[in-house]
């Protein structure tokens, strides 16, 4: 498409900073506890299950009724309608009843005059409890067979037979640890009662809709007379898709019981107590292959903990399968998951939604065997990848036709000088005992689209106003990724009007409804295609009345910088909208869109589940010290895909920030449950995530140029996930390093998250304490 330099500037295509930015650095960006607190409001806080799974003989609430400040106390017995807030199924009661399920699930609310006097009432329940056997870890759950739902199965042709024949195979495992999303904003919401029975609520929510629902069942009202809306989120990353739930509904209810304003701001400590987090894995895998490490057959056993209820744990773990193959071409697959009920927190979406797990299973078996044919990881890599037809098929058989993964691996190798550097790093871990050096490039192929097609729809609308300023509204929510800035062009771009002419909007179910959750990375492709639709219809309407005055055909009216011209005449864009404003013209629309060409059918395992694939690639270079465990990121060189970029300063941003916090999954970031399976990791000061300090100190990022071949809008390419699973090349750096310690001849048992302690455990099992 032909553009003018100084039009690509303002809008779609332009680096633009976040709507938000100036507001997000000088702290003027409301979040809802920012938000003006009204006359009367009163503050909540949760009583918390102090064991993982025991009978409720006795809830002793005298004492915190008496405690300062108390106005009102809830439990199961005061919901007129449903005590659940299970996304899927209905197993997730907003307030234990009877009998806890982990230790840290809510029991009871408090409503207080202050958030001080409801955290410390909250603490004064008298509980008895009668301890039943708790299944905590994933080998617990799976020696008592407790799975939430069969064992799923994903397979293309004959692996048993595969592996039989292979020349070469192994097996192995693989554990991988969860991840606590830690959004700089926790858990939020704050409930206004309004007339009738009518409850407004601002919610931390990445699904306005769901809530909507939710807190509709648990009074017994219809949707109708429940809004929610969010204007911005401080962090989500899929820890806002179902968990925002609990804080909506306890303050729903206690707005609508008490006819006052309620908040509930949840303390950090009982927010990572309460919250599901990523799912912890353990990998099996059984592998045949030929002597260039050509992958024959393979078998994965995935295992995940679930925790106790069901919430989005089905389609997660149905990713992991997804991603079971990531790049490669597995010829004779089998892929069984088994998702295992724990007494834990329900975990739930995390960025990249099972993917990640998925793919650290193949990546994993590369590594192992690369060291056992004694060849260079990538040269296993890149035998393996995807390629024409008949090596295209997925396990679950989905063609794929966009593979740009080879081209990626190609220019990358090259410009971070991967042979070259290997062998500079061979040289340095012969010349030093303690501190060794690894290097790995990994790839990565992310499937977009909801895997539950029905999902993958989206509305929005846009009034344009009669002096040509527009509002904008969508379902999508804006978590920090910045989606609103993103549509924002679209629309600026569609009616050729300077950025600062559309009007960014809260997310309210009042505006748009039956919206599906901003998740799946597919917020831009969503919702930017709805507020299209509608920008498209307004601008087919103002074509036919330009048309009329300017007496040209509708095909000569021409949108152009603030103007509308056809042949000689022009007006501008304000001018048009008060003409059409003034014949009666609608000046606002719905859009609507619907992803085409999906279908899958989860029976089988099997279909088109996705539109298309975002693709990258990195190389990771990282030091350890083989006497402490001690790790660092040197240098990270990375290309990633975003198709034709909308706003390529935003998509550096989505590359860099998921990048960190894949590093952070799989090196510093590690969930710690005691015996009695209570969460002892829940603050900053015991669970690490990655500090500014540990950005790797040389970074180069690069967006690959292409667009994406299915017609999504701008062509653009999803970004909020796929960058997070690029941080493997870390967690396979780290085991080249640790490898080198036995010079490359043996597969070192290194889990994730990858700590100091477990690579010291690793060095020390391949040679002895020095
Ligand atoms: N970026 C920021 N800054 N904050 C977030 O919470 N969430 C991630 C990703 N990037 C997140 C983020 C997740 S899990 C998803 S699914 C996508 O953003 C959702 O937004 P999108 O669909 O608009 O990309
Ligand atoms: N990704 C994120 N969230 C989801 C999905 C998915 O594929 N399916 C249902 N919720
Ligand atoms: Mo993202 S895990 O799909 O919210």
């Amino acid at each position: 498409m032909d553009r003018e330099p100084a039009e690509v500037a303002t809008r779609a295509g332009a680096g633009l900073q976040h709507d938000s930015a100036a507001k997000h650095v000088s702290g003027a960006a409301v979040y809802i506890d920012d938000m003006p607190e009204l006359p009367g409001l009163l503050h909540m806080a949760l009583g918390l299950s102090a064991h993982a799974h025991a009978k409720i003989v006795s809830l002793d609430l005298k004492k915190v009724h008496a405690a300062p400040g108390v106005v009102a106390v809830f439990t199961a017995r005061d919901i007129p309608g449903r005590n659940d807030v299970g996304p899927v199924i209905h197993d997730d009661p907003i307030f234990a009843d009877g009998l806890v399920q982990y230790a840290g699930q809510s029991l009871f609310a408090v409503a207080a005059q202050t958030v001080e006097l409801a955290r410390a009432a909250a603490r004064l329940a008298v509980i008895v409890y009668e301890d039943l056997p708790a299944a905590l870890t994933i080998e617990q759950a799976r020696a008592l067979g407790l799975e939430l739902e069969k064992p799923q199965r994903m397979s293309r042709g004959d692996s048993a037979a595969a592996l039989k024949s292979a020349k070469h195979r192994l097996h192995g495992r693989l554990e991988i640890g969860g991840q606590d999303h830690f959004y700089l904003e926790g858990q939020v919401a704050m409930a206004l009662p309004q007339e009738d029975r009518d409850v407004q609520i601002f919610s931390s929510t990445q699904h306005p809709s769901e809530l909507q629902h939710l807190v509709a069942d648990m009074l017994g009202v219809p949707s109708n007379a429940v809004t929610v809306e969010v204007r911005r989120m401080g962090g989500a990353f899929g820890g806002k898709e179902t968990q925002a739930a609990l804080p909506a509904t306890v303050t729903a209810l206690a707005a609508s019981k008490l006819r006052r304003p309620v908040k509930f701001c949840m303390d950090r400590d009982d927010d990572m107590l309460l919250t599901g987090k990523r799912h912890d894995f353990v990998i099996d895998y059984d592998c045949g292959f030929d002597d260039d490490g050509r992958i024959e057959g393979v078998e994965f056993v995935l295992a995940s903990r679930c925790g106790y209820s069901t919430d989005l744990s089905l389609a997660i773990n149905d990713r992991a399968m997804f991603h079971s193959d990531n790049c490669y071409f597995l010829p004779h697959v089998s892929i069984v998951s088994h998702r295992y009920r724990t007494n834990t927190q329900s975990n739930t979406a995390f960025r990249g939604f099972g993917g990640p797990q998925g793919m650290m299973g193949v990546e994993r078996v590369i590594d192992a065997i690369a060291l056992k044919l004694g060849k260079d990881a990538l040269a296993v890599r890149k035998v393996n990848l995807y390629g024409p037809a008949p090596r295209n098929i997925t396990p679950y058989h989905q063609a794929v036709e966009d593979n740009i993964a080879p081209d990626i691996i190609a220019a990358l190798e090259a410009k971070a000088d991967y042979a070259g550097r290997r062998a500079a790093i061979a040289a340095f871990n012969a010349a030093n005992a303690v501190l060794k050096r690894g290097l790995a490039l990994t790839p990565v192929k992310f499937g977009i689209s909801f895997t539950t097609t029905h999902l993958n729809q989206a509305g929005a609308l846009v009034h344009v106003y009669a002096d040509g300023s527009v509002h904008l509204n969508h379902g999508g929510t804006e978590m920090g990724q910045g989606l609103f800035t993103k549509v924002a062009q679209m629309v600026a771009e569609e009616f050729q009007i300077e950025m600062a002419a559309v009007k960014i909007t809260a997310t309210t179910t009042a505006k748009v409804p039956n919206t599906s959750a901003t998740a799946a990375s597919a917020g831009s492709d969503l919702n930017g295609m709805a507020a299209l639709a509608a920008a498209r219809t307004i601008k087919e309407r103002l074509i036919a009345l330009a048309a009329k005055r300017f007496s040209c055909t509708p095909e000569n009216i021409v949108f152009r910088d603030g103007r509308v011209h056809g042949g000689t005449a022009s007006l501008s864009f304000g001018e048009l909208a008060r003409a059409a404003h003034l014949a009666r013209i609608s000046l606002s629309s719905t859009g609507f869109y619907k992803t085409p060409k999906i279908h899958y059918s989860r029976a089988e395992h099997r279909g088109r589940p996705f539109y298309y694939y975002a693709y990258g690639a990195a190389v990771s270079e990282v030091a350890i010290d083989t006497l402490t465990g001690e790790n660092r990121v040197l240098r990270v060189d990375l290309i990633h895909d975003v198709g034709r970029s909308i706003n390529p300063a935003l998509d550096l941003g989505q590359i860099e920030g998921g990048f960190v916090q894949g590093m952070g999954w799989l090196t510093s970031e590690e969930l710690w449950f005691d015996a009695s399976g209570k969460l002892r990791t829940h603050a900053p000061s015991t669970y690490k995530i990655p500090a500014a300090s540990d950005r790797p100190p040389v970074f180069n990022m690069e967006l690959w140029k292409g667009e994406n071949r299915e017609e999504t809008v701008h062509r653009s390419k999803a970004v909020g996930e796929p960058p997070l699973m690029l941080a493997i090349s870390v967690f396979s750096a780290l085991t080249d390093a640790v490898a080198s310690v036995a010079d490359h001849k043996i597969m070192p048992h290194l889990d994730a998250p990858a700590t100091p302690e477990r690579i010291l455990l690793a060095v020390e099992k391949l040679r002895p304490v020095l």
